[in-house]
């Protein structure tokens, strides 16, 4: 699969052409390009990427699972987006976190759903700390929300999957 190549060939063009293929300049910007693209970075990427700037596998993961922003697996089709920021986490954001990761059966430490539905992701501060707790799904803002209201969040979306599926199978 050369994707990357086609998407990002001006780019990597440059670069290589400029350094000799060893400027590693380009490699976190690369990375978050394809992770703007793809919601994650693929295998596939890490492989053409080290080809391309002539950095190992190895150096690249060392890159991926330092930074937080990186994901190696894809995203769920529903983003949860909940604050562990200072004042949401005083105004009882860990409560908000354990229903939704019960809710959600994520109780063995991942962030996707085996369905591949949703993706709960823990987030340092959305600046609206006067909201607090704040969760956001998909488009959706809520502010003080409470366990209950977040269950019920993650419940209507739960719905629709199930009722878009009932359609879709007739
Ligand atoms: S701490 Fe949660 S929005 Fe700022």
């Amino acid at each position: 699969m050369h994707f990357l190549l086609e998407v990002r060939s001006e780019t990597m063009t440059a670069t290589t052409q400029s350094t000799n293929g060893h400027d590693r300049s380009a490699l976190i910007p690369l990375l978050q390009q394809v992770q703007v693209e793809m919601g994650y970075v693929p295998k596939e990427a890490i492989t053409e990427i080290s080809k391309e700037l002539r950095v190992s596998t190895s150096d690249i993961f060392g890159v991926l699972t330092f930074y937080a922003q990186f994901r190696l697996k894809p995203v769920g089709k529903h983003m949860v987006k909940i604050c562990r920021g200072t004042a949401c986490h005083v105004r009882g954001a860990p409560l908000i976190i354990d229903a939704v990761d019960d809710e959600l059966g994520l109780t063995d430490g991942g962030d996707t759903t085996e369905d591949g539905e949703f993706t709960v992701e823990k987030v340092a501060c959305f600046g609206a700390c006067s909201l607090a707790p704040v969760m956001i799904v998909d488009e959706e803002t809520k502010g003080n929300i409470t366990p209950d209201q977040a269950r019920r969040m993650i419940k209507k979306i739960v719905k629709e999957i199930a009722k878009k599926a009932e359609v879709a199978n007739g």
